[in-house]
Parts: structure tokens; C-alpha cells; sequence
């Protein structure tokens, strides 16, 4: 079967499938300059896997490309735009609009062919921690991302709760008792995990459900057309706790209690699904999520047992699953189970014990599920139990737990470790991909997993670094200082090997102020810094600088400024932690009076402000554009704005009414590092003078609660701005350098 693009482009209209290229000649009319519309041609071809060959058309120009898949054939593009054309499209924007007038050639043939038939994105509660509030235009820029990279299996997880309330109002629920169990926007994916259930702050409003619900299909179908297999939610059988009186008969039953949440924000009703009216909501749920969104994936995503231990015995574990899936299977005769092996690495005692996992997987036939290997870069399972015992698993990466902004990643774990696990013995590895939590920074990690799914052989992460930056940069022939910022990023920085801080390392300016010491080298927390600042960040970010001053033309490039402001901001947090131990040994001593305290005070909180400052310049560090997504959703509706706004704040603060898992979702942002972490600081070093001058003892606790009045003060706040950036960057950051190098 041969398809020209020019064929395609008229009778593209109308159609949605995922085994032609429309999407693609859509993406191409939406990011390439209008001269080079026509310029591609595809030619799907029956062929084993997802693989392409890139070739020019003629000697007149043109570039074809030859592909098995629509996955295979955006990929294909993707190789020649980034190859050879020296374009690429990031977070920040895409620049595949700068594409030359004059399209170098292909020359020799560029090939490529996926390692594994999966490449999966989406952690579940990065629907919480990265898109929340977004809108479709945002959507829009990530999938195009996601299609050129290859990725063809994102989890679609927007508006789970509109087809979930009409089968619980089909089977009589009122409203009443359907909405105060839906959790607010920014906490979906949890009461979704069956840890939480009602809304703090406010009952969710019904608008929101049938807006994401919109939301959700506009996703679906581009995803669709850009040659992905949505995964698609399932019944999870967490409801209402009111469903049990509407079915005496029904054996719904309570979690476990979640974290430190009080009654009744946890435990959460749920349905066994021994119980036939498990599978009887399954079975309506996936009915008219079928007739909502067509025919168009067989994958659904559906997790218990998300941090809640479970309650029952290892019998009974095989049962469970088996009445899983079977409800699945009864719903859709195709269904594919994705699971989250999460559960396995944070309850380990539990699954470890009596052959736990493989009860639990073994009810399941082999081709039937697919097992996400969450955190394997950290924490591998698929060793543990051996291959999960012949499922098909994927090797993903946990990146950046709640969204925090640290600099970290293991480019040589990356570009090793998922070869090593395809390579071992009765491997049934089928697939990589990303579960980061947030979507915050450290891009280059990201793609090199996308990458080297493409690659049998480890990638070079040295050469990789180079021409990273120069697509970054747009700019083949850069200063050296570039190149050699760059390198101590990738060797250091970037090659992680530290146990304890894997995926995130989270600055303690972001945390509850405290005397002892925050360094927490293990949990959620991880603050320890695995280098030295000085002969990394510091340096790195005096090459840069040095750069933008040889070559004033990458003042320009966008990503350009965003690293600066990151690097940055990172020397500045690495900082805070010298002036916050010089703080505490000058509080503990007994020889220095409250002036000496008072003394160690300014330069913490100068820190904190500079660190806003840096921040303000750049359009992607702002408080105020999740401010303004989560608001923008109300329309001219006051109250529901505030509430929308009230849920923004404290997921990144309080996380909880009380504060329940606190700083977890922490962000470093113009507008809530200079006012939220400062005027925690704040009180913090006034605390301590008070109390060295007064000879009173200090007490953590009452710290704490303290702080806790603050972040409920704060988020109960309207945002009055600003609203967008303040000063300019290479000023700012030339300022930084000078003053804390
Ligand atoms: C790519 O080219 C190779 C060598 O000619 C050929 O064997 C392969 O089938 C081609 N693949 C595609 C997808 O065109
Ligand atoms: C598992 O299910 C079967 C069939 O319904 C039942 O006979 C058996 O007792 C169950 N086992 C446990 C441990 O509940
Ligand atoms: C699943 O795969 C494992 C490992 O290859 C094998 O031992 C087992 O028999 C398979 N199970 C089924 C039901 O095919
Ligand atoms: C895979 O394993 C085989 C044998 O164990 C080895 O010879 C080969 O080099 C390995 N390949 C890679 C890419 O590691
Ligand atoms: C990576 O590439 C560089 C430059 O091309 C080369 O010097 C280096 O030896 C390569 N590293 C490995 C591990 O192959
Ligand atoms: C790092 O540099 C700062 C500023 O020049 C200096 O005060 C500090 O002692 C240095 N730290 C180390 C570990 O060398
Ligand atoms: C505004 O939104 C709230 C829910 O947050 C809703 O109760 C109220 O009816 C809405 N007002 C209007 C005028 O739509
Ligand atoms: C610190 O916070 C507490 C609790 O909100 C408040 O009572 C106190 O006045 C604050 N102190 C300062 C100096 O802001």
C-alpha cells in the first residue's frame, strides 16, 4: 500500500484511524513552515514491527519517508528533522517552524526500527502534578512531542469521573451522594487510586466533570490520529460509600486508611470484585466509554491497592486479579490489563512475601496484561520476580517525584539498564517509557529514554550530550564554553549514581523550616546533594554566561534563557542550604546572643528573594500560569474560580487541608518562592531570635503548626500577581553569578 501525502491530504477530512497518516500531515501543517507542506512523503508499507527508512525523493528535493507504522512514520520524521535538519520541538515550544527554506538532504538513508513494541508515557498522577488545569493548546504541543518521539501508548486519564457518574446515576445514585466522593481537580488521580475521597475546600463542581470529559475526547481522538493506542480507565470499583445502601446485598467493603488523611477523607468504599455488581459497573462503564470514544484501544489501566495495604490473604490474592481481568474480559473480549507495578517496590514486605507477585499475576494469561516496572532506573522489579514470570513488562523511568524542579538524572543507567533487561535471559521486556510524577525540567533525560528505545546499542551519551544542545540551541557550530557546560552537566549532574535521591532531589528551601537537620536522605524527600556545587552548577553556569556573551544571538533561543534561569536556580538552592547550617550552628551555639541570630537571617531570605527574581524572568518559572489554568476553567464564575484556585495552591503547598502530606507537590516559582517559602523563612528566623533572646526552648512542633497556619492562610489567597515576567533574564542571572559564585 503506497499513500502520497498529497493523495492523503484530501481525503483526510472525516477520518480518524490509527493505521493512516492524517494525523500526520495534520501535525506537519501545524509545525512546519507552509513551504514545506508537501515536501514529505509517506509510504506505509506492511512490514514486521515499527521501523523506517528516510531517503530524498528525487534530485528535485523532497523527503520520503517509508515506515510500518504511523508511530514508525512520526519517528521517521522526527530522525530527519532532528538529524538532519537540526530542528526539534521542545516543552518550552516548538521550533520546528525554523525548518530551513532549502531542506538538506537525506544522503544516506536514514533507518530505524523500535527495540520494543511499547513506548509508554504517563505516570497517573502526573495528571495531577503537570495537567491538571491544561488545556487542549497545551495538550496539543505534548502529543505532538510524544507522536514525533515514537511514544504509541499514553495513558489517557482526563474526565475518568463523567462516565463513572452516569453508570453510578443509571444504577440510582443522586448527585448528591456521586459528587461528594469525587475529589477536587488537582487530587483526581488519588481518589481514582481509592486513597481519598470528597473534595476540601469545596464540593467539585459538575462543570468540571463534563469539561474534562470534553477535554478527554478532543485528547483521545488526536492521540489516535497520531498513531497512538490510548490507554484507557477502567472501572476501579472505588465508589460512594453510598452505593452499599443502594445494594444491601453487595459485600462493598473499607481500605486501608491513606497517609495521615483524617475520616472521612480516607478510608474509601470499594467493591470487590468477587461481587457480580463489580462486574456488572465494569461492564457498563466500558460500554459507554466504547460508544463515547469509538472503538479504539483494548488497553485499560486499572490499579488497587496504591499505597493502601492490602487486607486480604494470599488466596485470595489469585482470585482478585482473576475476577479483574475477568470482569475486563467480560466488558471487552480484547482487554489487555495495564498495571502499575508500583505497588510491588512500595509495599515490598507485603508482595515480597509468599510468592505474593506471582499469585497475583499467574490467574492473568501471559498476553493479557502488560506490567509498567515503575522506578526500574532506581528500584527494578522485573529482576525481583523474575521477567514478572513471563508478562510483558515495560522498562520506565520515575522521574521527579511531585513535580519538584531538582536537576538530576543517570543518562548512563538510562542508556544501559533497559538493554541490559531486554538481553536477559527469558527477557519479556515489550516496552520503555517515562512515569514521572511532574513534568518539570531535565528534558534531555526524557528524550534519551524516547531515544534509545530506537537503538539496540547504548547511546553514546557523550556524543548525545553535543548535538542535543545544538538541535537545543539550534545552532550546529556553538562556542566551546557551550559544549563544555553541557559536559559537566551530563558527567555529573546527569550521572546520578547516589541510591537516595533517584528522581528527584528536592531543596530544603521548599520545606517546612526546621532546626534538625532536613537533609533527608531517604523517602519522598530526598535533599541530599550528590556533588559538589561549586566545581559543577557554578561552573556550568559561568560557561553558559560566557556563551550568551560570545554569541549574542543565543540570547534569542528560548531554551536558551530557560536553562540559564535553571542552572541558576539550582546554584541558588544549592546556596540556601550553606546559609541555613551557618543559621542553625549559630542558633545551637551557646557562646552567640540573639544578634548574632538576627545576623545569619538576611542572607537566607536574600537568597529566597534573588531565587524569585531569577525565576520572574522567564515565562515558564511563573506561579502564575497555574494559577491562571487552573482559573482560566471557570470562565466568569468568581466562586468557582477561587475554589479552582484553592485547589492549585494546595496541592503545591499543604497537600491536604491539614497539611497532610505537606511540601510534597513543592515548586520552585516566581510568586510562591518570593511570598509563600519567604514568609515561612521568615517567621522561622523571627521564631528563633525571639526565642534566643527569651531564653525559651525550641519547639519543633509548635514550629510546625505555625507553619501550618501560614500555608492555610496562603492558600485561602487570591493570586494578585504579576501575571507575567519581570526583568531580563542574562541581567538577572550575570547578577546571580557574581554574587554567589
Ligand atoms: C528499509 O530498507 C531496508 C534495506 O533496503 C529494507 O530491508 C527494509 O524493509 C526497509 N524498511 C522500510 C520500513 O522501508
Ligand atoms: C476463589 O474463587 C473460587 C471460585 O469462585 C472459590 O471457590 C474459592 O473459594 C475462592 N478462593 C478464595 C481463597 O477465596
Ligand atoms: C507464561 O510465561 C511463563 C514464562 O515464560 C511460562 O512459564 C508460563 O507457562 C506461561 N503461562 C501461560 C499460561 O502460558
Ligand atoms: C546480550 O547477551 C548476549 C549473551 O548473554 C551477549 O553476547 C550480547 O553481547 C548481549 N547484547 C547486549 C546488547 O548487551
Ligand atoms: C563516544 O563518542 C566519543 C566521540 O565520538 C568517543 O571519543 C568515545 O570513545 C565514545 N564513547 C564510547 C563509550 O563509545
Ligand atoms: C564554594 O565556593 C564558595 C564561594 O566562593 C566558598 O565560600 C565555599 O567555601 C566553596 N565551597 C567548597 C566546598 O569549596
Ligand atoms: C458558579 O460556580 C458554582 C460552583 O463553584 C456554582 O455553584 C454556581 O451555580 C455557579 N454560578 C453561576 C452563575 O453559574
Ligand atoms: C508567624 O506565624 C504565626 C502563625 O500564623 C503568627 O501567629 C505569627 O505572628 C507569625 N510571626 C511573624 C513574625 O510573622
Amino acid at each position: 500500500m503506497l499513500i502520497h501525502l498529497f493523495i492523503v491530504w484530501t481525503i483526510c477530512i472525516g477520518f480518524v484511524r490509527s493505521t493512516d497518516i492524517c494525523g500526520l500531515s495534520s501535525l506537519i501543517h501545524r509545525r512546519l513552515p507552509s513551504i514545506h507542506h508537501s515536501s514529505f512523503t509517506f509510504h506505509l508499507i506492511n512490514g514486521e514491527g515499527d521501523a523506517f527508512n528516510v531517503t530524498d525523493t528525487s534530485i528535485l528535493g523532497g523527503i520520503t519517508v517509508s515506515c510500518t507504522t504511523t508511530s514508525a512514520c512520526a519517528r521517521g520524521l522526527y530522525t530527519y528533522l532532528t538529524q538532519r535538519a537540526g530542528v526539534d520541538i521542545w516543552w518550552t515550544g516548538s521550533r520546528l517552524d525554523n525548518l530551513p527554506l532549502f531542506l538538506p538532504r537525506v544522503g544516506r538513508t536514514l533507518s530505524g526500527k523500535a527495540i520494543v513494541p511499547y513506548r509508554y508515557y504517563f505516570n497517573q498522577v502526573t495528571f495531577a502534578y503537570t495537567t491538571a488545569f491544561w488545556s487542549f493548546d497545551q495538550w496539543e504541543l505534548l502529543l505532538d512531542w510524544l507522536a514525533l518521539r515514537g511514544v504509541n501508548l499514553p495513558l489517557a486519564w482526563v474526565g475518568y469521573e463523567h462516565i463513572l457518574s452516569e453508570v453510578l446515576r443509571e444504577v440510582g445514585l443522586s448527585d448528591d451522594e456521586i459528587y461528594s466522593f469525587l475529589s477536587g481537580p488537582a487530587f483526581l488521580p488519588w481518589n481514582r487510586f481509592g486513597n481519598i475521597q470528597g473534595s476540601w475546600g469545596g464540593r467539585l463542581p459538575a462543570r468540571w466533570v463534563e469539561d474534562q470529559f470534553t477535554l478527554q475526547k478532543q485528547i483521545i481522538q488526536r492521540m489516535v490520529e497520531l498513531g497512538m493506542t490510548p490507554v484507557l480507565p477502567a472501572f476501579t470499583g472505588f465508589v460512594p460509600p453510598a452505593l452499599a445502601s443502594h445494594f444491601p446485598d453487595a459485600n462493598i467493603a473499607v481500605g486501608s486508611p491513606w497517609v495521615t488523611f483524617p475520616y472521612p477523607t480516607t478510608p474509601v468504599h470499594y467493591i470487590p470484585p468477587s461481587d457480580p455488581l463489580f462486574s456488572t459497573l465494569q461492564k457498563m462503564f466500558i460500554s459507554k466509554q466504547k460508544a463515547a470514544f469509538g472503538d479504539i484501544s483494548n488497553i485499560y489501566t486499572l490499579d488497587r491497592y496504591n499505597e493502601n495495604s492490602p487486607t486480604v490473604t494470599t488466596a485470595e490474592l489469585r482470585n482478585i486479579s482473576a475476577d479483574t481481568f475477568a470482569s475486563l474480559r467480560a466488558a471487552d473480549p480484547q482487554a489487555i490489563w495495564l498495571m502499575s507495578g508500583w505497588i510491588f517496590s512500595s509495599d515490598r514486605f507485603f508482595w515480597q512475601a509468599e510468592n505474593r507477585v506471582q499469585t497475583y499475576l499467574d490467574a492473568i494469561p501471559n498476553d493479557s496484561v502488560i506490567i509498567l516496572d515503575f522506578y526500574a532506573e532506581a528500584n527494578p522489579q522485573w529482576s525481583v520476580y523474575q521477567n514478572f514470570y513471563g508478562k510483558p513488562w515495560v522498562w520506565c523511568e520515575l522521574h521527579d517525584f511531585g513535580g519538584n524542579m531538582g536537576m538530576e538524572g543517570n543518562l548512563q543507567r538510562l542508556t544501559t539498564w533497559p538493554l541490559d533487561a531486554l538481553n536477559s535471559s527469558g527477557s519479556s521486556m515489550k516496552g520503555m517509557g517515562l512515569t514521572m510524577e511532574g513534568q518539570e525540567g531535565n528534558e534531555i533525560i526524557y528524550d534519551v529514554v524516547l531515544d534509545q528505545a530506537w537503538s539496540r546499542e547504548s547511546l553514546n551519551v557523550s556524543d548525545y550530550g553535543k548535538r542535543w544542545v545544538e538541535r537545543r540551541y539550534q545552532n550546529s557550530r556553538l562556542p566551546a564554553s557551550v559544549y563544555e557546560a553541557w559536559d559537566i552537566l551530563d558527567e555529573v549532574i546527569y550521572n546520578n549514581q547516589n541510591l537516595y535521591t533517584q528522581a528527584t532531589i528536592k531543596s530544603i528551601l521548599e520545606l517546612t523550616p526546621k532546626l534538625d537537620d532536613p537533609m533527608d536522605t531517604n523517602g519522598h524527600h530526598p535533599t541530599f546533594i550528590p556533588y559538589d556545587t561549586n566545581t559543577t552548577i557554578v561552573r556550568s553556569l559561568c560557561r553558559l554566561v560566557q556563551a550568551g556573551v560570545e554569541d549574542r544571538s543565543l540570547l534569542n533561543v528560548p531554551e536558551f534563557n530557560y536553562d540559564l534561569v535553571d542552572i541558576s536556580r539550582q546554584l541558588l538552592v544549592n546556596r540556601f542550604v550553606e546559609a541555613w547550617s551557618k543559621l542553625v550552628s549559630t542558633y545551637t551555639s551557646l557562646s552567640t546572643d540573639y544578634n548574632a541570630v538576627a545576623a545569619a537571617a538576611p542572607p537566607l531570605h536574600g537568597i529566597v528573594r534573588d531565587l524569585d527574581t531569577v525565576l520572574a524572568t522567564n515565562e515558564n518559572f511563573l506561579l502564575a500560569n497555574w494559577i491562571r489554568d487552573a482559573r482560566s476553567w471557570a470562565g466568569k464564575n468568581e466562586t468557582y474560580a477561587a475554589y479552582l484556585e484553592y485547589n492549585a495552591r494546595n496541592q503545591i503547598t499543604l497537600w491536604g487541608p491539614n497539611g497532610e502530606i505537606s511540601d510534597y507537590g513543592s515548586r520552585q516559582w516566581a510568586g510562591l518562592v518570593g511570598d509563600y517559602y519567604l514568609r515561612r523563612w521568615q517567621n522561622f528566623t523571627d521564631y528563633l531570635v525571639e526565642t534566643k533572646r527569651d531564653g525559651v526552648k525550641y519547639d519543633s512542633d509548635y514550629v510546625k503548626s505555625r507553619m501550618i497556619i501560614i500555608g492555610q492562610l496562603w492558600d485561602s489567597e487570591t493570586f494578585a500577581g504579576p501575571w507575567e515576567v519581570q526583568g531580563k533574564t542574562f541581567e538577572v542571572v550575570q547578577m546571580v553569578l557574581n554574587k554567589y559564585a
